[in-house]
């Protein structure tokens, strides 16, 4: 069976350029990318979901090639849900690959049907990460053209800048 589509999940909290280049980069291979915000009531977020769905939705709201979701629990799950059989994840270094390893291992002990397909970002984005992006903001640094517009506005009104 050939995939049409993937499920690129993540915590999106906040969205950024690098996730952007990577759902761009997909859209060469599959012809619609859900894109899956994980909602983790144990884990604490700067966004919340509304917020995280909002920024995602107004950002691909052009794009009909672009499906904005969420999802509670396993991935694996989801994926049987929605019968998709293909994840996308980036891969920006060496160091994003073992745990990269360990998720597309276990999802397939899950789940053997689910393939992850990594792709890799533009060098530009390869340093870029949400972690990074809401540090350099919350110590009042700017990185605007690394965030969306809507997530510089945001984030400056959370960090107060
Ligand atoms: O953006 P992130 O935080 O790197 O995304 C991680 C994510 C959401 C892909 C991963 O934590 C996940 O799939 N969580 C859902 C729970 C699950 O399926 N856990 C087992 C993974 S092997």
């Amino acid at each position: 069976m050939t995939n049409k589509n993937a499920v690129y999940p993540g915590s999106y909290d906040p969205l950024t350029n690098g996730h952007i280049d990577i759902i761009e980069r997909g859209l060469r291979i599959f012809e619609k990318i859900t894109v899956a915000v994980l909602k983790n009531p144990q884990k604490k977020y700067l966004f919340d979901l509304d917020e995280r769905l909002e920024i995602l939705n107004h950002t691909f709201k052009d794009n009909p090639r672009i499906e904005v979701d969420c999802f509670e629990g396993l991935l694996v799950d989801y994926l049987n849900k929605r019968e998709i059989t293909t994840v996308v994840r980036g891969l920006r270094a060496i160091s994003d690959f073992e745990v990269e390893f360990q998720m597309a291992l276990m999802n397939r002990r899950l789940s053997p049907d689910v393939e992850t397909i990594f792709l890799v970002p533009s060098v530009n984005y390869s340093f870029l990460s949400s972690r990074l992006v809401k540090e350099i903001y919350q110590l009042g640094g700017e990185i605007r053209p690394m965030v969306p517009e809507l997530v510089d506005r945001k984030l400056k009104e959370k960090y107060r800048l």
